[in-house]
């Protein structure tokens, strides 16, 4: 006969946390959100820590190259989605391994014989005002000058005159050359007072260009996740059927972290995958398992697979209906509570920690914050990223507000069947739906949206009494709500000016 769980399948909205005792050194300015990434013994430190404890999916609606750009300046990690072509993949790791912080490469460039006209219009559709001048408009070409919009007067110069008239040419411009450090670029455009400082190769080609603007940047982002080499780190998802061609491509291109891209982790599939990468690799590969919702398939995939973190979920994602289609899943808060309880277990015993993420289902900020009080030591998001600028999808606008698309992998739209345990031996087809495409609304940048998330997080644990996440999880002490108190906590027995009143204009 089946076994039935006793405990009902809860998740994060039915706990509220009940505050420690703060002291006065529990301040924001304290708090440190660092975070591991790949197992490590006791006493030693994780090969990889995140600044602060945000991935995004591997989703095609949610995680490109300007997302993994943008995270990792801000202190976390993507995971460029793995339903694409190895090529194309591995072509976003290198382009987010190659933007050396600070070193930009010109996506805005023209040839000395476009017109005016054609400096407008790539102006208008980059949003970049100074555009290098290539011998044949490529990033990369030969570097003849520079224009900007202060070179010239749209309402009153010939729009049909071409750019070598108005651009500053080469022998005018002040320029480094490749090798230069940032702090030395930086320093030659403070002396120069100019603004922004293309760098040539040897040959005299245009490298890439260094902006007055970017260090201030960098200055206000000093979360900002780099390897030894400087470079902006990223994760990548995987599958377990292109495995021996995929992985290998993405440690070409310098990835730092993998995780399995699975609705259903628990699986000998996943487990020679995981296998097969750490012994090519040894310990320059971390990859993360997943995904699973209990401490079986926890330990399965510690202790069979080797893997380096495990992922938490089933059935949760915004965009999800596996619940509904296969009957498989637990509740979210239910599920990371089980495989934390594992871990910490597998930590006494063994004295190697296993981090956990939380992955799918996180509707707002407050359940982020249950999710890293319950023991998530980072969490995985989509539609949290997808509702920013930075995913790969398009703005539209549906009834005068400003939309993106977001769908699931396991829709029509992503068919990224190999996620999914549908098809049979050799047959790569999707039989059914386990996601849905859907749209969110567009709430600002990834840095927006982040700053006002890490306040919350860090007002929270100070109210914790603790200034690290293993503090806060150590501390945290949770009570179940009932519905009259979930309603309590909203403002039901006032007039909202916001909800129920229309606004004075
Ligand atoms: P969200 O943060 O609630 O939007 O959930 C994102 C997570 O949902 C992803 O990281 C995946 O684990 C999961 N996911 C992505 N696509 C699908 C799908 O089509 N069906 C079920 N789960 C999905």
């Amino acid at each position: 006969m089946a076994k039935i769980i006793s405990e009902v399948s809860r998740t994060f909205s039915e706990y509220l946390l009940i505050p420690r005792l703060t002291r006065k050194n529990h301040l924001p300015q304290n708090v440190s959100l660092s975070s591991p990434v790949a197992k490590f013994k006791s006493g030693e430190s994780s090969r990889l820590l995140l600044n602060v404890p945000f991935v995004s999916a591997s989703m095609q609606s949610v995680s490109g190259a300007e997302m993994a750009i943008s995270l990792a300046r801000r202190g976390g990690c993507a995971f460029i989605y793995c339903s694409q072509s190895i090529e194309q993949q591995a072509a976003m790791v290198s382009r987010v391994k190659s933007h050396k912080a600070g070193f930009v490469q010109s996506d805005s460039n023209l040839k000395p014989d476009n017109t005016l006209r054609d400096a407008i219009s790539l102006r208008k559709k980059t949003g970049h005002s100074t555009m290098p001048v290539t011998h044949d408009g490529s990033r990369n070409g030969i570097f003849l000058g520079i224009i900007t919009d202060k070179d010239f007067w749209e309402f009153e110069d010939n729009l049909d005159a071409p750019v070598s008239q108005f651009m500053t040419p080469k022998e005018n411009v002040v320029f480094g050359v490749y090798g230069i450090t940032l702090h030395e670029a930086n320093k030659v455009l403070r002396n120069s007072k100019k603004e922004c400082l293309p760098v040539l190769e040897k040959d005299g080609n245009l490298h890439s260009l260094v902006f007055k603007k970017d260090y201030f940047d960098h200055m206000n982002n000093p979360d900002e996740l780099l390897d030894k080499n400087k470079r902006l780190i990223t994760g990548a998802g995987v599958n377990t059927h292109d495995y021996k061609d995929r992985i290998p491509a993405l440690m070409e291109a310098g990835i730092d972290a993998l995780c399995f891209d699975s609705s259903d982790g628990y699986s000998e599939f996943q487990m020679e995958a995981a296998k097969w990468a750490r012994t090519r690799y040894g310990n320059d590969v971390i990859i993360g398992g997943g995904n699973v919702v209990d401490g079986d398939a926890f330990r399965y995939l510690v202790e069979e697979a080797d893997v380096d973190f495990v992922k938490v979920g089933i059935g949760g994602g915004s965009i999800c209906i596996t619940r509904e289609q296969k009957g498989i899943g637990r509740g979210q808060a239910s599920a990371l509570m089980a495989v934390c309880a594992e871990r910490d277990r597998y930590f006494s015993e063994t004295g190697i920690y296993v981090p956990v993420c939380s992955d799918g289902g996180l509707a707002n900020d407050t359940q982020i914050i249950i999710a890293l009080a319950m023991g998530a030591d980072f969490v995985m998001m989509g539609r949290y990223f997808a509702m920013t600028v930075e995913s790969p999808t398009p703005k539209v606008s549906i009834g005068g507000r400003i939309y993106k698309p977001y769908w699931g992998e396991g829709s029509n739209r992503a068919r990224n069947w190999q996620r999914y345990n549908q098809a049979a031996e050799g047959d790569s087809g999707m039989k059914f739906e386990e996601g849905v495409d859907a749209y969110v609304p567009v709430v600002g940048s990834v840095k927006e949206v982040m700053s006002v998330t890490m306040a919350k997080l860090k007002s929270t644990m100070c109210n914790m009494g603790s200034v690290t996440l293993k503090e806060f999880a150590d501390n945290a002490v949770l009570t179940r709500i009932s519905e009259q108190s979930f309603v309590e906590g909203g403002t039901p027995n006032v007039i909202s000016l916001d909800k129920d009143l229309p606004r004075e204009v």
